[in-house]
């Protein structure tokens, strides 16, 4: 299906299941080499993010672990402005080499929020792998080191990403018609 509704909103294919798994495995190598030696701990950032995750771990290689972290950013249609940490870390992170994992960035709050708290806790090294990026959103000091798609600053629903809780049971990317 090519045009779906997601409450009141009208979505259109955007990127499709193929495409995406071509490119989490893509990630995957790229994350693989780079990580060679020193399996990262992988922290995704709840909610979004778990299908994401699911895929993207069982391409990682070695002694990998993964952990979940819940943090709120995002009400609706538009950024709500306060991210708030609800689940905490249960992983010990201090000497781990941490790769983050978001779902999307799109203004960038919730992680440059996190990052600073995750700091604290002497991790040896900490990078970012998003499925999406929206640099045209990008409101904080932020550079992902691994970048599923960079795409431009319109709402996406699908593959674990919501509106107002609905559509992260679709398997593609779906993109608002306005
Ligand atoms: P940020 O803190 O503004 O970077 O937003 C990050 C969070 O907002 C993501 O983890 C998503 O949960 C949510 N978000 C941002 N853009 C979208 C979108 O286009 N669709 C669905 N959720 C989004
Ligand atoms: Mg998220």
């Amino acid at each position: 299906m090519s045009r779906i509704s997601v409450h009141d909103k009208e979505f259109e294919l955007f990127i499709d299941e193929g495409s995406i798994r071509q490119r989490v495995a893509e990630l995957g190598v790229q994350i693989n080499r780079d990580y060679k030696d020193n399996p990262p701990l992988v922290i995704g950032i709840m909610n979004g993010v778990f299908v994401f995750a699911a895929d993207l771990y069982r391409v990682l290689e070695g002694d990998v672990k993964i952990s979940f972290v819940r943090l709120k950013s995002y009400e609706g249609m538009t950024s709500s402005g306060n991210v708030v940490s609800a689940i905490g870390l249960e992983e010990d992170v201090s000497g781990r080499d941490v790769l983050l994992i978001e779902d999307i960035i799109d203004t960038g709050r919730t992680l440059h929020h996190f990052l600073p708290e995750l700091r604290k806790s002497n991790p040896k090294s900490i990078k970012i792998a998003t499925l999406l990026f929206k640099p045209e959103a990008l409101k904080f000091d932020l550079k992902p080191d691994y970048i599923g798609f960079e795409i431009e600053n319109k709402f996406v629903v699908g593959y674990g990403l919501d509106y107002d809780g609905l559509g992260r049971n679709l398997s593609s990317i779906y993109q608002l018609v306005v």
